[in-house]
Formats: C-alpha cells, sequence, structure tokens
C-alpha cells in the first residue's frame, strides 16, 4: 500500500522534470564549451555567455542584452526575385544579426564582450571562427551574400498576405511555434537557437516539409 503511494506521488514529479529538462543550449551545437571552436583558455562551463550577458553587452541591435563581437560585415545583399511581394528591409534584423555574429564567418565563436569573471584582469583571447556547412553566405569586400537564402528582413502582415494570395493567415501563423519579431521574418523565425529537439534548430520540423507549409500554402 505504502509503496503505491509514493510511486503516485513520483511518476507525476518526473514527468515534469523530463518534460522541462527536454530541451536546450546545453549538449546541442550551440553548447559552445563542447565545441572546437573555444580557445582552449575560455573554459568556465558557462553556455549562455557566448551570446549574452547580464551586464556590459555590445546592446540589443544584434539580439537580445548580446554578447557576442558584432559582424565585421557593413553591408548586406538582401533577397530578390521577379515573383516577391513583400518589400525587403535594407538589412536584415536583430533577430538574424545575430546569427551572423557568429554564422558569416567574419568573428571568432568565442570573442564576446564580457568575459565571465573578471574580464578587467583576464578578458578571454580569441579562438577560431567558423567554417563549413554552418556558413550562410559569401562575405566579399565587407559585402554578405544572401541573395540565395530564404527572404528575411520583410515583415508578414495582412497586407502581403492578401497580395500573396499562398500565404497562410497572420493570426495562424502567429499561433504556431514560428515567431514574428514586431511582424518581421527573420533567422529566428524559423530557428530556436536554444532548443534543437528538431535538427538544425527548427521550430517546426521539417519532415514533409512541414515547417514551410505552416506558411506557404502549397
Ligand atoms: C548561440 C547563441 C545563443 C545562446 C548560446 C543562447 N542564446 Fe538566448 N537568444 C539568442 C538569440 C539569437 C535570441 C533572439 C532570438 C530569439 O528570441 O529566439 C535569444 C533570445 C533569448 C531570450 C529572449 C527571448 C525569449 O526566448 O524569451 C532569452 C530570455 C534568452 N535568449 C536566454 C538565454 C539563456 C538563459 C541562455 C543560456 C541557457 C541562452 N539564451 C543561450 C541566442 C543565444
Ligand atoms: C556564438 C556563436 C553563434 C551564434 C550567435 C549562433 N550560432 Fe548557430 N552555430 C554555432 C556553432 C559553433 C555551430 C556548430 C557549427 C559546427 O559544428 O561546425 C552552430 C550550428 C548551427 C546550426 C546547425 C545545427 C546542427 O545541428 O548541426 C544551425 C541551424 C544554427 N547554428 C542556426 C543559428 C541561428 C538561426 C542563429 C541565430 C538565431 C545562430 N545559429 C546563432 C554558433 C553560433
Ligand atoms: C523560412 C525558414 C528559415 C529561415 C528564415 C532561415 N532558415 Fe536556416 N534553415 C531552415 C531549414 C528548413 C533548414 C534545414 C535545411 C536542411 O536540412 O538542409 C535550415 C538550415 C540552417 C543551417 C544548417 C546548415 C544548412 O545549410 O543546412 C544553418 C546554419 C541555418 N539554417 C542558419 C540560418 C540563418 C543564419 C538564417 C538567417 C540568415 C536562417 N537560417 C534563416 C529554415 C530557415
Ligand atoms: C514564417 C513563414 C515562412 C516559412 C516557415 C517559410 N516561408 Fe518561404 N516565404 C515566406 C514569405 C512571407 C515569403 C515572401 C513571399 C513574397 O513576398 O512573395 C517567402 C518566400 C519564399 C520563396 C521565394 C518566393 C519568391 O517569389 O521569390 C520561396 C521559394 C519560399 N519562401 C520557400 C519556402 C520553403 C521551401 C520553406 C521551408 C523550408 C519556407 N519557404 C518556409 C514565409 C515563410
Amino acid at each position: 500500500m505504502k509503496a503505491l503511494k509514493v510511486l503516485r506521488i513520483v511518476v507525476p514529479a518526473l514527468l515534469l522534470v523530463s518534460a522541462s529538462t527536454m530541451a536546450g543550449v546545453v549538449g546541442s551545437a550551440h553548447d559552445i564549451t563542447t565545441g572546437s571552436f573555444d580557445n582552449a583558455a575560455n573554459t568556465t562551463g558557462q553556455v549562455c555567455v557566448y551570446c549574452h550577458t547580464p551586464h556590459r553587452s555590445v546592446g540589443s541591435t544584434n539580439g537580445p542584452l548580446w554578447n557576442h563581437a558584432v559582424s565585421t560585415v557593413s553591408t548586406y545583399s538582401m533577397y530578390t526575385s521577379p515573383t516577391i511581394d513583400a518589400t525587403i528591409a535594407g538589412a536584415p534584423g536583430a533577430e538574424s544579426l545575430a546569427c551572423l555574429t557568429c554564422h558569416d564567418g567574419t568573428v571568432a565563436i568565442d570573442n564576446i564582450s564580457n568575459s565571465p569573471g573578471d574580464q578587467i584582469t583576464s578578458p578571454w583571447t580569441p579562438g577560431a571562427a567558423m567554417s563549413g556547412y554552418a556558413l550562410i553566405g559569401t562575405v566579399t569586400a565587407g559585402d554578405l551574400d544572401l541573395t540565395n537564402d530564404h527572404p528575411i528582413g520583410l515583415t508578414y502582415d495582412v497586407a502581403l498576405v492578401g497580395a500573396d494570395g499562398g500565404l497562410e493567415a497572420v493570426a495562424t501563423v502567429e499561433a504556431t511555434a514560428l515567431e514574428l519579431f514586431s511582424g518581421q521574418l527573420e533567422c529566428a523565425t524559423c530557428h530556436d537557437v536554444h532548443d534543437d529537439t528538431n535538427a538544425a534548430f527548427l521550430r517546426i520540423t521539417d519532415t514533409a516539409s512541414q515547417i514551410c507549409t505552416t506558411c506557404h500554402l502549397k
């Protein structure tokens, strides 16, 4: 009798714990402490510090409380096509610029503003920049080519849905796991850097292109 009672209490508690620890930065490709990008001397076990800091951040133009050194790219070649209906901004928004501080390969992965501990006497010495499959675009003399990537820096609104005719309603998209940032479609609309439950940190699985058909009526 007693054992049964204990089981009843323990089982729901375990379920709760596993639900809240299922996803996260630790152990993912965004856990820089486990990758080869860290300068060997920069080990602290902190995982958020590569992107955020509570104090002395670089500001929030490149992501919230952003701690990563910003990209050296000064101009971006944005998406264009004969069939595009949206007005594409001249530059990516904060939730895209954040990614590009690492994913354009111009800045070391562990080049941050506020090093953990006492940064005045022991600031981090940066290691290597990104290379390989995770690079986005090609940088040519300060210009990053985003013309061959899914458009970003556009407003997903009622007017666009009307003009395009093949897009899901704004409210429907907003009710899914996808995220618009003040109505803007940015890198973080499709990806959640903190959650690798789906491959490639996707907010919705790309099995049967489910993520695409969440927005496109195809
Ligand atoms: C690889 C970079 C990266 C790492 C590591 C990272 N974040 Fe973020 N974080 C971002 C980006 C980019 C955004 C903005 C886009 C978004 O909201 O998804 C963000 C947004 C946030 C936000 C505001 C939006 C929200 O979801 O509430 C919070 C809070 C946050 N991060 C906390 C954390 C914490 C805590 C950690 C460590 C456990 C962490 N982040 C690790 C990149 C990172
Ligand atoms: C602090 C640097 C940093 C920032 C900021 C960052 N990433 Fe990454 N990201 C990495 C590293 C390092 C890897 C692993 C690359 C490798 O293994 O070659 C990675 C891998 C990825 C991958 C591949 C995941 C996999 O499972 O292979 C995706 C997708 C990705 N990042 C998307 C994003 C997006 C989208 C943002 C912004 C919202 C972002 N990242 C911001 C450093 C960063
Ligand atoms: C419209 C949705 C969408 C947007 C916006 C988007 N991505 Fe992706 N991204 C995907 C999908 C889907 C995949 C998986 C593709 C695959 O498996 O090859 C992916 C894959 C990736 C990868 C893994 C490498 C690769 O090419 O497969 C990285 C890194 C990445 N995205 C970063 C970014 C960055 C940085 C931005 C903004 C400049 C961005 N993504 C914008 C949907 C998106
Ligand atoms: C968050 C919603 C969203 C998601 C998710 C999304 N798209 Fe898009 N996509 C858009 C919007 C909005 C446009 C701009 C449409 C326009 O203005 O004509 C666009 C543009 C495009 C275009 C270019 C259209 C043109 O006329 O040049 C293609 C192709 C495309 N998306 C394919 C995809 C594919 C494939 C996926 C999945 C990997 C995907 N999209 C995921 C919203 C999304």
